[in-house]
């Protein structure tokens, strides 16, 4: 088989087999196929696309290009949750001990921060002493025994998707449908668990900026984690402005700690509640509805609660900065940015907003680089809200002195004010099963 005949099939419009694309990941993976020729492939398909049995086969050989998590002893329980990024998304913090709390086992690897989304990594690291990086007798035995267990994406998981998706991010061919859904459904068939739910951000602070784009890649995604043997579910979600109130390391999981104590915003609230009513209809195979009581329930009454604490503490998280966030530390700075004008917000560019987060410390620019635990932003006013001259907009958080002034114009110029109330959209458009 020649890489070259390959390309030039998909170049004409042809479907691959599963042979042919097979011998691409293989070789990609291995360094017997270059890099020119596997982008060449990339850019083929980006304008040729995939049909379902191309885009699953393409998956299913990215999953076992590197190791693959058995969590076969847990049976049906299994569950996952992968979100395509937003701003203040902190659901995994509440979502994953809330339905843990309801007997489904939560095996989660999870990422860091990347551009102007924030990672769940990063937000668990700034609770001090919590260990990331369990080997996978340990983390297996922990979700055996509490029910959960969150780490770093380590070891050989998915190569040829690490390779491959470096590819993209230069040659112009993120932006295709085949290729993002065998990235992302690869991570998560090699991750293991039978019950997947998708949070399919959508708007401002997004990836897939409308609802159509992203109701396209949450139809392709569960239809191959289907053909794929998983129980998926896809939930498209509103990221027209961050979610909560809070952008930030710590700052998030003081937030997550609020909802897990029946406070906390109620835009949160409603999306962490959906997602894992979602997740536990599947597990446990009920309804909808009667897996939201579950869900609201097991808020109301303390249990996702009592499970966070359990999960960090086991982790070798510090518990008392879950019971007292005041011990969180603090920026040395803080910056007040006020609104310019009357009106109501009208939007917000969401994705300004976390780059705003990014350069305050928050995130970082580079891979290499170190985020601040105690850097971020908290907003004061949401789409909707009427505000009257000089009334805060938001608080910036920082150690860095000499970025403030930029990041408050940077916040100014992301929030639009008119005469007009806006109408509000959906927090959930729709659920994708
Ligand atoms: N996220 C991924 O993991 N892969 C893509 O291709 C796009 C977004």
């Amino acid at each position: 088989m020649r890489m070259y005949d390959i390309i030039e099939k998909k170049r004409d419009g042809h479907p691959l087999s599963e042979d042919e694309i097979r011998f691409f990941i293989k070789g990609y993976t291995e360094g017997s196929i270059p890099d020119y020729q596997a982008s060449a492939l990339c850019m083929a398909i980006f304008f040729q696309g995939m049909n379902d049995r191309e885009i699953s086969f393409l998956t299913d050989a990215m999953a076992h290009s590197g190791d693959m998590i058995d969590l076969s002893r847990f049976d049906t329980l299994s569950a996952d949750k992968h979100s395509t990024g937003g701003v203040g998304d902190k659901t995994s913090l509440i979502v994953m001990p809330l339905v843990a709390s309801l007997g489904a086992k939560v095996a989660k690897m999870t990422g860091r921060g990347l551009g102007h989304t924030g990672g769940t990594v990063d937000k668990l690291e700034s609770i001090p002493g919590y260990d990331i990086t369990l080997d996978e007798k340990t983390f297996l035995k922990q979700v055996e025994d509490i029910g959960i267990a969150l780490v770093g994406q380590s070891g050989n998981l998915t190569p040829a998707d690490k390779k491959l998706y470096a590819l993209r991010d230069v040659t112009a061919t993120v932006d295709s449908i085949p290729l993002i859904t065998s990235s992302i459904m690869s991570k998560k068939l090699a991750a293991g668990a039978q019950n997947i739910v998708l949070d399919v951000k959508v708007g401002s602070g997004a990836f897939m900026k409308t609802v159509e784009d992203a109701r396209v890649l949450a139809e392709k995604m569960t239809t191959i984690g289907r053909l794929c043997g998983r129980n998926i579910a896809a939930v498209l979600t509103n990221m027209d402005e961050p979610l909560g109130h809070n952008i930030g390391n710590a700052l998030e999981v003081m937030e997550a700690v609020r909802v897990l104590q029946g406070e906390g915003p109620e835009d949160m609230k409603i999306v962490c509640l959906t997602l894992a009513a979602t997740l536990i209809s599947m597990v446990f195979r009920i309804p909808q509805e009667e897996a939201m009581k579950k869900a609201e329930e097991a808020l109301s009454s303390g249990a996702a609660f009592a499970k966070m604490q359990e999960w960090i503490g086991r982790q070798g998280g510090d518990v008392r900065y879950l019971k007292d966030t005041s011990l969180f530390p603090k920026c040395a700075f803080s910056y007040d940015v006020r609104s310019g004008s009357e009106g109501y917000i009208q939007a917000v560019d969401a994705e300004q907003i976390g780059l705003c987060s990014v350069r305050l410390g928050a995130g970082r620019a580079t891979k290499e680089e170190p985020v601040d635990p105690a850097a971020g932003i908290i907003i004061k006013k949401k789409i909707g809200d009427k505000v009257a001259r000089g009334d805060v907009l938001c608080t910036l958080y920082t150690n860095r002195r000499a970025v403030l002034k930029e990041a408050a114009a940077q916040i100014s110029a992301a929030v639009t004010i008119g005469p007009d109330a806006p109408i509000k959209k959906p927090l959930i458009f729709d659920i994708v099963r």
